[in-house]
């Protein structure tokens, strides 16, 4: 599961660069049955399995044993995944991703956690793709990883914004055409209307960043009258939900 996302692309090269290194271990290692067990039935009663606490801290006692690392649960009751942790834990020297299955784990192997993180408010069968997630997130803003280091700066959430929109050639495709300001040649034009364009997206798409994004007096004063601009217009459209004419409040 973690050669075929590991082993293509972006992190096959940064490996391949010597700039990280993954290694995938199997908690079953650190069973002692006959049948390699890893997980139980609850205590207390109740559907489903548990994971059993002794095969993750035998893991732990091991791999932690020459290097420390920063331990984090995935699991949908952590902390939001958020591009500011990835940041974050892209200057950890080593990260040590520990992955439930079935209903989660025994409530005492938490006790071991740095971080525990979510991907969001639903759930997945295991934490393997949530790692992996992460891992992506994490590995490319390490510096080298990108080819060009300018692109980990300019994108989507860097500066609390989401990416101004992009064109490649050709100029006019299907009728539709590219802002003719990106043909001008003219850099400071360009950075201007990048800059714009930025804004305006975050106030249609995610108005909600704007309380974090790093935006000048103006250029706050015009993102609020967007979101402003847009609550009239989704007001003006409500529909009457018996006649479905527009509602009269329009
Ligand atoms: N494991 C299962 N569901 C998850 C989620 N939403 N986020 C992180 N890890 C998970």
């Amino acid at each position: 599961m973690f050669s075929s996302v590991m082993g293509t692309s972006i992190m096959k090269r940064a490996q391949e660069k010597g700039l990280l290194e993954f290694k995938a271990h199997d908690l079953r290692d650190w069973t002692h049955d006959f049948h390699k067990t890893t997980d139980d039935a609850p205590y207390g009663g109740g559907p489903g399995q548990l994971m059993k606490v002794e095969p993750v801290f035998e893991a732990m006692d091991d791999l932690l044993a020459d290097e420390p690392a920063t331990i984090i649960f995935p699991t949908p009751t952590g902390e939001p995944f958020t591009q500011e942790i990835a940041e974050e834990l892209s200057h950890e020297n080593r990260l040590l991703f520990v992955c439930g299955h079935y209903e989660g784990f025994d409530e005492r192997v938490y006790t071991l956690a740095d971080r525990c993180i979510s991907l969001g408010d639903f759930v997945l069968t295991g934490g393997e793709l949530a790692a992996m997630v992460i891992t992506d997130a994490v590995c490319r803003l390490i510096p080298g990883v990108l080819g060009d280091d300018q692109s980990a700066q300019d994108e989507s959430f860097a500066d609390g914004l989401l990416e101004y929109p992009q064109y490649t050639r050709p100029a006019t495709y299907r009728g539709m055409e590219v802002p003719p300001i990106l043909l001008s040649g003219d850099h400071a034009k360009v950075d201007a209307w990048r800059r714009k364009m930025a804004i305006e997206k975050t106030a249609r798409l995610r108005p909600d960043m704007l309380d974090t994004a790093k935006l000048s007096e103006e250029e706050r004063a015009w993102a609020l009258s967007i979101v402003e601009e847009v609550a009239r217009s989704e007001e003006s459209s409500v529909e009457d939900p018996i006649t479905g004419t527009p509602d009269a409040r329009a």
